[in-house]
Protein backbone atom coordinates (compact mmCIF):
# COMPACT_ATOMS: atom_id res chain seq x y z
CA UNK A 1 0.00 0.00 0.00
CA UNK A 2 1.22 3.44 -0.85
CA UNK A 3 1.66 5.66 2.12
CA UNK A 4 -0.74 8.67 1.48
CA UNK A 5 1.45 12.24 0.69
CA UNK A 6 0.40 15.51 1.84
CA UNK A 7 0.32 18.27 -0.61
CA UNK A 8 -0.46 22.18 0.21
CA UNK A 9 -3.63 23.36 -1.37
CA UNK A 10 -2.02 25.65 -3.52
CA UNK A 11 0.49 22.74 -5.13
CA UNK A 12 -1.15 21.61 -8.14
CA UNK A 13 -1.56 17.69 -8.86
CA UNK A 14 0.45 15.56 -11.21
CA UNK A 15 -2.45 14.94 -13.80
CA UNK A 16 -1.59 11.67 -14.37
CA UNK A 17 -4.21 9.51 -14.09
CA UNK A 18 -2.18 6.34 -11.63
CA UNK A 19 -2.66 9.18 -8.94
CA UNK A 20 -5.36 9.96 -6.93
CA UNK A 21 -6.03 13.00 -4.98
CA UNK A 22 -8.45 13.27 -2.03
CA UNK A 23 -9.14 15.97 0.11
CA UNK A 24 -9.45 16.28 3.72
CA UNK A 25 -10.22 18.61 6.23
CA UNK A 26 -7.44 19.34 8.59
CA UNK A 27 -8.73 21.88 11.34
CA UNK A 28 -12.09 23.00 12.53
CA UNK A 29 -12.67 27.12 11.21
CA UNK A 30 -13.76 29.56 13.35
CA UNK A 31 -15.54 32.01 11.14
CA UNK A 32 -14.61 31.61 7.15
CA UNK A 33 -12.61 28.91 6.59
CA UNK A 34 -9.23 29.29 4.71
CA UNK A 35 -7.20 27.14 2.52
CA UNK A 36 -5.50 25.66 5.60
CA UNK A 37 -8.25 24.59 6.92
CA UNK A 38 -8.05 21.50 3.76
CA UNK A 39 -5.36 19.67 2.61
CA UNK A 40 -4.81 17.37 -0.73
CA UNK A 41 -3.80 13.89 -0.29
CA UNK A 42 -1.81 11.98 -2.63
CA UNK A 43 -2.43 8.52 -2.93
CA UNK A 44 -2.32 5.40 -5.55
CA UNK A 45 -5.93 5.12 -7.65
CA UNK A 46 -7.95 2.36 -5.38
CA UNK A 47 -8.63 -1.15 -6.74
CA UNK A 48 -12.55 -1.68 -6.50
CA UNK A 49 -13.26 -4.70 -4.62
CA UNK A 50 -15.83 -7.59 -5.37
CA UNK A 51 -19.18 -5.79 -5.25
CA UNK A 52 -17.65 -2.05 -5.98
CA UNK A 53 -16.87 0.10 -9.00
CA UNK A 54 -13.88 2.12 -9.21
CA UNK A 55 -15.48 5.82 -10.69
CA UNK A 56 -13.49 8.38 -12.08
CA UNK A 57 -14.81 11.48 -11.32
CA UNK A 58 -15.80 14.50 -13.63
CA UNK A 59 -18.10 16.79 -12.29
CA UNK A 60 -17.94 17.67 -8.30
CA UNK A 61 -20.51 19.96 -6.24
CA UNK A 62 -19.40 22.37 -3.98
CA UNK A 63 -22.45 23.73 -1.69
CA UNK A 64 -22.87 25.65 1.48
CA UNK A 65 -23.99 22.89 3.83
CA UNK A 66 -20.51 22.22 3.52
CA UNK A 67 -19.12 24.86 5.62
CA UNK A 68 -22.24 23.34 8.12
CA UNK A 69 -20.55 19.89 8.22
CA UNK A 70 -16.76 21.67 8.68
CA UNK A 71 -18.30 22.24 12.53
CA UNK A 72 -18.83 18.93 13.54
CA UNK A 73 -19.85 15.86 10.40
CA UNK A 74 -17.04 16.37 8.19
CA UNK A 75 -14.37 14.13 10.45
CA UNK A 76 -10.73 15.66 10.35
CA UNK A 77 -8.23 13.76 8.56
CA UNK A 78 -10.87 11.94 6.39
CA UNK A 79 -11.85 11.87 2.79
CA UNK A 80 -14.99 14.73 2.96
CA UNK A 81 -18.34 13.74 1.04
CA UNK A 82 -20.17 15.67 -1.75
CA UNK A 83 -22.03 15.30 -4.68
CA UNK A 84 -19.97 14.30 -7.83
CA UNK A 85 -20.46 12.30 -11.07
CA UNK A 86 -18.03 10.00 -12.70
CA UNK A 87 -17.60 7.21 -15.07
CA UNK A 88 -17.24 3.78 -14.39
CA UNK A 89 -13.80 2.57 -15.15
CA UNK A 90 -13.29 -0.47 -13.53
CA UNK A 91 -16.53 -2.85 -12.02
CA UNK A 92 -16.32 -6.11 -10.50
CA UNK A 93 -20.39 -5.69 -9.67
CA UNK A 94 -22.36 -6.29 -12.48
CA UNK A 95 -24.99 -3.55 -11.32
CA UNK A 96 -22.15 -1.25 -12.54
CA UNK A 97 -21.12 -1.32 -16.43
CA UNK A 98 -17.56 0.13 -17.54
CA UNK A 99 -18.46 3.42 -19.14
CA UNK A 100 -21.60 4.23 -17.76
CA UNK A 101 -21.71 7.55 -15.94
CA UNK A 102 -22.92 7.75 -12.30
CA UNK A 103 -24.19 10.31 -9.66
CA UNK A 104 -22.91 9.44 -6.20
CA UNK A 105 -22.15 11.26 -2.80
CA UNK A 106 -18.16 9.95 -2.38
CA UNK A 107 -16.92 13.24 -3.49
CA UNK A 108 -13.95 15.62 -3.07
CA UNK A 109 -11.90 13.11 -4.31
CA UNK A 110 -10.71 12.36 -8.23
CA UNK A 111 -11.35 7.94 -7.97
CA UNK A 112 -14.16 6.72 -5.72
CA UNK A 113 -14.43 3.41 -5.39
CA UNK A 114 -18.56 2.71 -4.79
CA UNK A 115 -20.78 0.03 -4.19
CA UNK A 116 -24.15 -0.19 -6.86
CA UNK A 117 -26.34 1.23 -4.07
CA UNK A 118 -24.44 4.32 -3.08
CA UNK A 119 -25.00 5.36 -6.56
CA UNK A 120 -27.80 6.63 -9.04
CA UNK A 121 -27.99 6.18 -12.70
CA UNK A 122 -28.66 9.63 -14.77
CA UNK A 123 -31.46 9.10 -17.30
CA UNK A 124 -30.31 10.31 -20.60
CA UNK A 125 -32.14 13.43 -22.39
CA UNK A 126 -29.98 14.39 -25.77
CA UNK A 127 -29.00 18.15 -25.36
CA UNK A 128 -28.83 17.62 -21.48
CA UNK A 129 -25.36 18.44 -20.59
CA UNK A 130 -24.17 16.97 -17.35
CA UNK A 131 -23.15 19.60 -14.87
CA UNK A 132 -27.36 20.05 -15.19
CA UNK A 133 -27.19 17.05 -13.02
CA UNK A 134 -25.75 18.82 -10.12
CA UNK A 135 -27.57 22.07 -10.93
CA UNK A 136 -30.65 22.33 -12.48
CA UNK A 137 -31.72 18.48 -11.82
CA UNK A 138 -29.61 18.26 -9.04
CA UNK A 139 -30.32 18.67 -5.28
CA UNK A 140 -30.24 22.39 -6.24
CA UNK A 141 -33.24 22.69 -8.94
CA UNK A 142 -34.76 19.91 -6.84
CA UNK A 143 -34.78 22.50 -3.60
CA UNK A 144 -36.13 25.50 -5.69
CA UNK A 145 -38.85 23.24 -7.29
CA UNK A 146 -39.90 21.57 -3.78
CA UNK A 147 -40.01 25.38 -2.05
CA UNK A 148 -42.04 26.21 -5.01
CA UNK A 149 -44.73 23.52 -5.19
CA UNK A 150 -44.79 21.29 -1.94
CA UNK A 151 -44.03 23.91 0.48
CA UNK A 152 -44.85 27.35 -0.77
CA UNK A 153 -47.62 25.66 -2.65
CA UNK A 154 -47.14 28.56 -5.21
CA UNK A 155 -50.09 30.16 -6.62
CA UNK A 156 -50.66 31.80 -10.40
CA UNK A 157 -50.01 35.39 -9.58
CA UNK A 158 -47.94 35.63 -6.54
CA UNK A 159 -45.64 38.09 -5.88
CA UNK A 160 -42.38 36.38 -4.74
CA UNK A 161 -38.82 37.78 -2.83
CA UNK A 162 -36.28 35.22 -2.98
CA UNK A 163 -32.67 36.02 -1.09
CA UNK A 164 -28.73 34.94 -2.56
CA UNK A 165 -31.40 35.11 -5.69
CA UNK A 166 -27.67 34.94 -7.97
CA UNK A 167 -26.86 31.43 -6.44
CA UNK A 168 -27.59 28.18 -7.17
CA UNK A 169 -31.04 27.38 -5.98
CA UNK A 170 -31.72 31.42 -6.04
CA UNK A 171 -31.55 31.55 -9.63
CA UNK A 172 -33.38 28.14 -9.82
CA UNK A 173 -36.26 29.48 -8.33
CA UNK A 174 -36.26 32.82 -10.13
CA UNK A 175 -36.82 30.35 -13.43
CA UNK A 176 -39.13 27.69 -11.61
CA UNK A 177 -41.37 30.56 -10.01
CA UNK A 178 -41.62 32.14 -13.77
CA UNK A 179 -42.49 29.04 -15.53
CA UNK A 180 -44.75 27.95 -12.81
CA UNK A 181 -47.41 31.35 -12.74
CA UNK A 182 -45.42 33.62 -10.42
CA UNK A 183 -46.24 37.49 -10.38
CA UNK A 184 -43.92 39.97 -9.99
CA UNK A 185 -40.34 38.69 -8.84
CA UNK A 186 -37.81 40.32 -7.07
CA UNK A 187 -33.93 39.08 -5.78
CA UNK A 188 -31.34 40.20 -3.72
CA UNK A 189 -27.55 39.40 -4.40
CA UNK A 190 -24.23 40.74 -3.62
CA UNK A 191 -23.26 42.64 -6.17
CA UNK A 192 -24.45 45.01 -9.12
CA UNK A 193 -23.41 42.61 -11.76
CA UNK A 194 -25.66 40.15 -9.89
CA UNK A 195 -28.92 42.48 -9.60
CA UNK A 196 -27.66 42.94 -13.71
CA UNK A 197 -27.92 39.23 -14.08
CA UNK A 198 -31.05 39.01 -12.41
CA UNK A 199 -32.44 41.67 -14.43
CA UNK A 200 -31.08 40.62 -18.10
CA UNK A 201 -30.58 36.77 -17.57
CA UNK A 202 -33.02 35.05 -15.38
CA UNK A 203 -36.03 37.06 -15.46
CA UNK A 204 -36.53 39.04 -12.38
CA UNK A 205 -38.55 42.47 -12.49
CA UNK A 206 -36.29 43.70 -10.08
CA UNK A 207 -33.60 43.48 -7.30
CA UNK A 208 -31.41 45.02 -5.04
CA UNK A 209 -27.40 44.61 -3.64
CA UNK A 210 -27.95 43.74 -0.50
CA UNK A 211 -24.93 45.40 0.83
CA UNK A 212 -26.08 49.01 -0.39
CA UNK A 213 -28.39 49.74 2.34
CA UNK A 214 -30.84 47.93 4.96
CA UNK A 215 -33.18 45.31 3.10
CA UNK A 216 -36.11 46.48 4.56
CA UNK A 217 -36.10 49.74 2.89
CA UNK A 218 -34.37 47.94 -0.10
CA UNK A 219 -37.25 45.52 -0.69
CA UNK A 220 -39.73 48.52 0.19
CA UNK A 221 -38.60 50.12 -3.11
CA UNK A 222 -38.48 46.78 -4.89
CA UNK A 223 -41.93 45.71 -4.36
CA UNK A 224 -44.10 48.99 -2.93
CA UNK A 225 -46.83 46.77 -3.31
CA UNK A 226 -46.00 43.77 -0.93
CA UNK A 227 -45.10 40.31 -1.55
CA UNK A 228 -46.92 37.15 -1.29
CA UNK A 229 -44.32 34.44 -0.90
CA UNK A 230 -40.09 35.06 0.50
CA UNK A 231 -37.96 32.21 -0.69
CA UNK A 232 -35.40 32.70 2.02
CA UNK A 233 -31.68 30.95 1.22
CA UNK A 234 -30.05 33.35 4.13
CA UNK A 235 -32.14 34.10 7.04
CA UNK A 236 -31.45 37.78 9.43
CA UNK A 237 -32.17 41.05 8.07
CA UNK A 238 -33.37 39.49 4.99
CA UNK A 239 -36.00 37.30 7.04
CA UNK A 240 -37.16 40.11 9.26
CA UNK A 241 -37.56 42.64 5.96
CA UNK A 242 -39.80 39.81 4.20
CA UNK A 243 -42.06 39.20 7.44
CA UNK A 244 -42.83 42.76 7.24
CA UNK A 245 -43.63 42.95 3.43
CA UNK A 246 -45.76 40.15 3.21
CA UNK A 247 -49.54 40.94 2.81
CA UNK A 248 -52.11 38.43 4.19
CA UNK A 249 -51.77 34.78 4.27
CA UNK A 250 -47.93 34.99 3.24
CA UNK A 251 -45.40 32.05 3.18
CA UNK A 252 -42.07 31.95 4.06
CA UNK A 253 -40.55 29.04 2.74
CA UNK A 254 -36.97 28.80 4.73
CA UNK A 255 -34.32 26.86 2.50
CA UNK A 256 -31.40 28.37 4.30
CA UNK A 257 -28.97 30.47 6.43
CA UNK A 258 -26.05 30.97 4.43
CA UNK A 259 -25.73 34.42 5.91
CA UNK A 260 -25.10 32.67 9.10
CA UNK A 261 -23.27 29.73 8.68
CA UNK A 262 -19.80 31.79 8.59
CA UNK A 263 -20.83 34.49 11.38
CA UNK A 264 -22.20 31.98 14.17
CA UNK A 265 -22.78 35.29 16.57
CA UNK A 266 -25.26 37.28 14.09
CA UNK A 267 -27.39 39.37 15.98
CA UNK A 268 -30.78 37.16 16.26
CA UNK A 269 -33.30 38.21 13.45
CA UNK A 270 -35.80 40.71 14.17
CA UNK A 271 -39.18 41.23 13.35
CA UNK A 272 -42.59 41.94 14.34
CA UNK A 273 -44.06 38.49 16.20
CA UNK A 274 -47.90 40.17 15.49
CA UNK A 275 -47.60 39.66 11.94
CA UNK A 276 -47.19 36.29 12.10
CA UNK A 277 -50.67 36.22 13.98
CA UNK A 278 -52.18 39.12 12.12
CA UNK A 279 -51.47 38.41 8.67
CA UNK A 280 -52.27 34.66 9.28
CA UNK A 281 -48.29 34.07 8.24
CA UNK A 282 -46.71 30.42 7.64
CA UNK A 283 -43.06 30.00 7.85
CA UNK A 284 -42.18 26.63 6.78
CA UNK A 285 -38.60 24.96 6.46
CA UNK A 286 -37.76 21.29 4.45
CA UNK A 287 -34.84 19.36 3.75
CA UNK A 288 -34.69 18.38 0.10
CA UNK A 289 -33.06 14.50 1.05
CA UNK A 290 -37.00 14.13 2.34
CA UNK A 291 -38.37 15.02 -0.83
CA UNK A 292 -36.62 12.91 -3.28
CA UNK A 293 -39.26 11.55 -4.60
CA UNK A 294 -40.33 14.35 -6.56
CA UNK A 295 -37.10 14.36 -8.76
CA UNK A 296 -39.06 12.54 -12.06
CA UNK A 297 -41.70 15.18 -11.61
CA UNK A 298 -38.63 17.65 -12.35
CA UNK A 299 -37.22 16.19 -14.98
CA UNK A 300 -41.06 15.86 -16.53
CA UNK A 301 -41.55 19.70 -15.89
CA UNK A 302 -37.90 21.44 -16.45
CA UNK A 303 -36.62 19.24 -19.61
CA UNK A 304 -38.85 20.12 -22.04
CA UNK A 305 -38.60 23.94 -21.05
CA UNK A 306 -34.64 23.13 -20.95
CA UNK A 307 -34.91 21.49 -24.45
CA UNK A 308 -36.93 24.19 -25.58
CA UNK A 309 -35.16 27.41 -24.65
CA UNK A 310 -37.87 28.61 -21.91
CA UNK A 311 -34.99 27.48 -19.21
CA UNK A 312 -31.61 28.01 -18.96
CA UNK A 313 -28.83 26.65 -16.73
CA UNK A 314 -27.52 29.39 -14.35
CA UNK A 315 -24.01 27.84 -13.58
CA UNK A 316 -20.28 28.79 -12.88
CA UNK A 317 -17.87 25.89 -13.76
CA UNK A 318 -13.86 25.91 -12.22
CA UNK A 319 -12.17 24.08 -13.85
CA UNK A 320 -9.25 21.30 -12.21
CA UNK A 321 -10.15 19.19 -9.63
CA UNK A 322 -6.70 21.12 -7.75
CA UNK A 323 -9.30 23.75 -7.31
CA UNK A 324 -12.00 22.58 -5.67
CA UNK A 325 -11.04 24.01 -2.34
CA UNK A 326 -10.80 27.59 -3.73
CA UNK A 327 -13.86 27.30 -5.46
CA UNK A 328 -15.78 26.05 -2.39
CA UNK A 329 -14.37 29.16 -0.08
CA UNK A 330 -15.37 31.21 -3.41
CA UNK A 331 -18.79 30.25 -3.46
CA UNK A 332 -19.09 30.82 0.35
CA UNK A 333 -18.25 34.57 -0.10
CA UNK A 334 -20.48 35.10 -3.35
CA UNK A 335 -17.59 34.03 -6.31
CA UNK A 336 -20.21 32.57 -8.10
CA UNK A 337 -23.43 33.25 -10.32
CA UNK A 338 -25.61 30.22 -10.57
CA UNK A 339 -24.57 27.01 -9.07
CA UNK A 340 -20.73 26.54 -8.29
CA UNK A 341 -19.62 23.23 -10.39
CA UNK A 342 -15.77 22.20 -10.77
CA UNK A 343 -15.28 20.16 -13.79
CA UNK A 344 -12.33 17.59 -14.25
CA UNK A 345 -9.66 19.33 -16.30
N1 LIG B 1 -33.09 22.96 2.58
C1 LIG B 1 -32.34 22.22 1.76
O1 LIG B 1 -32.49 21.01 1.63
C2 LIG B 1 -31.26 22.90 0.98
C3 LIG B 1 -30.71 22.33 -0.17
C4 LIG B 1 -29.75 23.06 -0.92
C5 LIG B 1 -29.35 24.31 -0.48
N2 LIG B 1 -29.87 24.82 0.68
C6 LIG B 1 -29.52 26.16 1.15
O2 LIG B 1 -29.86 27.07 0.11
C7 LIG B 1 -29.02 28.21 0.18
C8 LIG B 1 -28.38 28.44 -1.19
O3 LIG B 1 -27.57 27.31 -1.50
P1 LIG B 1 -26.86 27.18 -2.92
O4 LIG B 1 -26.28 25.83 -2.98
O5 LIG B 1 -27.78 27.63 -3.98
O6 LIG B 1 -25.65 28.20 -2.77
P2 LIG B 1 -25.44 29.52 -3.61
O7 LIG B 1 -26.59 30.43 -3.34
O8 LIG B 1 -25.14 29.15 -5.02
O9 LIG B 1 -24.09 30.07 -2.99
C9 LIG B 1 -24.07 30.72 -1.77
C10 LIG B 1 -24.38 32.21 -1.97
O10 LIG B 1 -24.70 32.78 -0.72
C11 LIG B 1 -24.53 34.16 -0.80
N3 LIG B 1 -24.09 34.66 0.49
C12 LIG B 1 -22.95 34.37 1.16
N4 LIG B 1 -22.91 35.03 2.34
C13 LIG B 1 -24.05 35.77 2.38
C14 LIG B 1 -24.60 36.69 3.34
N5 LIG B 1 -23.96 36.97 4.49
N6 LIG B 1 -25.79 37.28 3.08
C15 LIG B 1 -26.43 37.02 1.93
N7 LIG B 1 -25.98 36.16 0.97
C16 LIG B 1 -24.81 35.55 1.22
C17 LIG B 1 -23.49 34.42 -1.89
O11 LIG B 1 -24.07 35.23 -2.90
P3 LIG B 1 -24.07 36.84 -2.82
O12 LIG B 1 -23.00 37.32 -3.74
O13 LIG B 1 -25.44 37.18 -3.31
O14 LIG B 1 -23.82 37.25 -1.40
C18 LIG B 1 -23.19 33.03 -2.45
O15 LIG B 1 -23.08 33.01 -3.85
C19 LIG B 1 -28.02 27.93 1.30
O16 LIG B 1 -28.51 28.53 2.49
C20 LIG B 1 -28.06 26.43 1.44
O17 LIG B 1 -27.67 26.00 2.71
C21 LIG B 1 -30.81 24.14 1.41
Amino acid sequence: MTTPVTTPVTVPPTGTTDVALTVQQTARPTGFPVPDHFRFVESAVPEPAPGTALVENLYWSVDPYHREMMDGDFELDAPLEGRTLGRVVASRDPALREGEIVFHRRGWRTHSVVRPAETRRLPHHDGVPLSAHLSLFGGTGLTAYVGLTRIARLREGDDVFVSAAAGGVGTATGRLARLLGAGRLVGSAGSAAKVAYLKEQVGYDEAFDYHEGPVAGQLAKAAPDGIDLFVDNVGGEHLGAAIGALRRRGRVVRIGTVGQYNTPDAPPVLFDHADVVEKSLRIEGFLVSDHRDVQEELYAFAVPHLLGGRLALDETVVDGFERIVEAFLSMLRGGNTGKMIIRKA
